[in-house]
């Protein structure tokens, strides 16, 4: 029997219904919630992800502030608005979208927003906050798929859950959080050997390694829930995930398609965090 597919695009949707209700709520009380995003540079992916951000915010009634710095802009202008951005009470969240041009350090960026404001969760402080288990604001991605493996109904705790990617903003925090939640975890990578050794035992399969065909059926368990976090599109243009998805689907008992499945997950758990922000600084 094929997989019942886990449909981002629609727990999205219902998600961002509640959204509405609670800037109503924010509203009432004097506080508009505002999300800055701050880009550098003009890749053309990131650019896609920026407007998708911009409006996710649109569409919840948040404040968008769009900063687009040029791509030559140096790491003291890009904290100086950073700087500008922690000191500004009608701002909530601040992102600045990865990757950053190489002249400008990741790490220092990261820190210089306020822990208070890091509605991606990247800071130290807050890596910090979900190892132990305190996570304010849970990184937007693997929260998404949190929240999609919640509607299986499935209890994660002592489930196999295999994580294919060890990245700062998907792999390991995805594993941190399903340890937390009581699973096996096995984090693998692009130097693991023998990935399908791993794979074929994940009660639970959650891949973001960005590798249009890297799982096939062979290396899946037969009832498994496959979670694709792959954007990728190759050269006729489609747009796919790391998951061979109509072989695989065959074997998995629930699956996530891309598109429509953890993508918009990511920027609805981004207004989620705003939102959250927007609360705590009311209360
Ligand atoms: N680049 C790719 N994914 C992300 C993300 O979740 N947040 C930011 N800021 N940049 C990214």
């Amino acid at each position: 029997m094929a997989a019942r597919i886990i449909d981002g695009k629609a727990l999205s949707k219902q998600l961002r219904v509640g959204f509405r209700e609670r800037v109503a709520r924010l509203v009432e009380q004097g506080v508009q919630p505002g999300l800055a995003v701050i880009l550098v540079g003009d890749s053309a992916a990131s650019k896609v992800y920026v407007g998708n951000k911009i409006k996710a915010c649109e569409e919840c009634g948040v404040r968008s502030l769009h900063i687009a710095l040029p791509a030559d802009a140096s790491e003291a202008e890009v904290l100086a608005t950073i700087e500008r951005l922690n000191a500004d009470a009608t701002i909530h969240g601040i992102l600045v979208q990865l990757p950053l041009p190489a002249h400008i350090q990741v790490a220092r960026v990261l820190e210089a927003i306020s822990v208070h404001k890091d509605v991606d969760g990247f800071h130290l402080y807050n890596v910090g906050a979900l190892v132990t288990g305190n996570s304010i604001f849970p990184p937007c991605t693997p929260y998404g798929v949190q929240l999609l493996l919640d509607t299986t109904g499935i209890d994660v705790a002592g489930q196999n859950v295999v994580v294919v990617g060890a990245s700062n903003i998907v792999g390991k925090p995805m594993g941190l959080m399903l340890l937390q939640r009581e699973a096996t975890v096995t984090i693998c990578h692009a130097r693991t050997r023998d990935l399908g050794q791993h794979t074929i035992l994940a009660d639970i399969l959650i891949v973001a390694a960005g590798k249009p065909g890297l799982i096939v059926p062979e290396m899946v368990k037969r009832g498994a829930i496959v979670i694709d976090v792959g954007i990728n599109r190759l050269d006729d243009g489609r747009i796919v995930g790391d998951v061979c998805f109509d072989a695989v689907k065959e074997k998995a008992s629930w699956i996530t398609p891309v598109p429509g499945g953890v993508g918009p997950m990511t920027v609805t758990m981004l207004i989620e965090n705003t939102l959250r922000s927007a609360e705590r600084a009311f209360k």
